[in-house]
């Protein structure tokens, strides 16, 4: 896929992939991914709590073992590697939930030192704050412990933080549910917050370079779910691109089961997937401001929708049996 997007085009777009590290056992999922992608994220394992072992004593201790392995693989492969993600409520110790504000700070401070320490010159770039805003897409930011113990400007903190202990990361703020500008009925309104953030983060002089969005898509959304067209990607894209910023699609995968309530059989919901793909793409590549995408794994039998949204659907680009999928084909084309 990768040679695809970057045969005789100047600029080099990374083409990526969420990993697992036990999965690397898996010949046929370790080949897939040396060859069709040059860029690797962890999936889950370069996040705060998956980093930290309990001692028998209870304290806890950094083990980079697990993401290590991916960050190994990945640059025996000559791929790049992103780190995600510093900063996310989501998968925090569940201790910052108790804890006092300058314990927190200074906990948070510590660990985004830690982690990017253990990574330099290996890990190019890093979702320093993840999903910050608020998913009542009223422009306010996440309840969550960093902005009630912290104030609004534990973002710039940590992308500060971030850039002192490796000025040459390339540091992101990566969002869900953000990446239409201009659409109907609000919409676009998480899309125009993220913006505003930005916009607001480089204003104070905030070391921002680049905006993910995660493009978790469901062929089958309706209303405020329904996948965003390719002209409001593209508008959102550029006008970030206006802001000096860099845009990646940073975790992308396709749901379709829902299509099989309104009478799809399972090609017709694969091709509605594949649309999405492809459009979606196609229009993001067209953007100077794009830099590239990264789907969220790539083999139906692994992604994270199962557990997540509890039904087996097929958001990726290989069946569960390894059979290319029209996805594929309609990326290959939009590349
Ligand atoms: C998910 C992983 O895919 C799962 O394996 C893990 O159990 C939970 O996190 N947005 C994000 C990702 O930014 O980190 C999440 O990944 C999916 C939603």
């Amino acid at each position: 896929l990768v040679a695809d997007a970057n045969r005789g085009r100047r600029r080099q777009l990374h083409v990526g992939t969420a990993i697992m590290p036990h999965l690397l056992d898996d010949l046929k999922y370790e080949a897939v991914a040396n060859e069709h992608f040059d860029h690797v994220v962890c999936e889950h394992h370069h996040k705060w709590e998956p980093l930290l072992a309990k001692r028998a004593d209870g304290t806890e201790v950094y083990d980079f073992t697990q993401s290590d392995r991916i960050v190994d693989w990945a640059r025996r492969g000559g791929n790049k590697v992103k780190g995600h993600t510093l900063v996310w409520h989501v998968t925090s110790p569940k201790w910052i939930e108790e804890a006092p504000q300058a314990r927190l700070r200074e906990a948070v401070f510590e660990h985004i030192k830690t982690t990017m320490n253990h990574c330099l010159g290996k890990v190019y770039a890093w979702d320093v704050v993840n999903e910050p805003l608020h998913p009542d897409a009223t422009g306010r930011l996440a309840d969550t412990p960093f902005l009630r113990k912290l104030g609004p400007a534990y973002i710039d903190d940590c992308f500060r933080v971030a850039h002192h202990t490796d000025p040459n990361a390339v540091l992101i703020l990566n969002e869900n549910k953000g990446e239409g500008a201009g659409l109907p009925r609000g919409r676009s309104a998480k899309a125009d917050a993220l913006f505003a953030l930005s916009r607001d983060l480089l204003a104070r002089g905030v070391p921002l370079h680049e905006v993910g969005l995660q493009a978790h898509f469901d062929a089958a959304g309706t209303g405020q779910r329904r996948v965003p067209t390719p002209h409001s990607v593209a508008r959102n894209i550029a006008r970030f691109g206006d802001l000096g910023l860099g845009v990646n699609i940073s975790e992308m995968d396709v749901r379709a089961a829902g299509l099989e309530q309104v009478g799809l059989g399972l090609a017709q919901r694969d091709a509605a997937a594949a649309a999405v793909f492809h459009d979606t793409l196609a229009a993001a590549l067209a953007q100077p401001a794009f830099t590239g995408v990264t789907f969220w794994g790539f083999c139906d039998a692994h992604s994270w929708c199962h557990d997540f949204y509890k039904c087996v659907d097929r958001p990726l680009l290989w069946d569960a049996a390894w059979r290319p999928k029209p996805a594929l084909a309609a990326v290959r084309r939009a590349l």
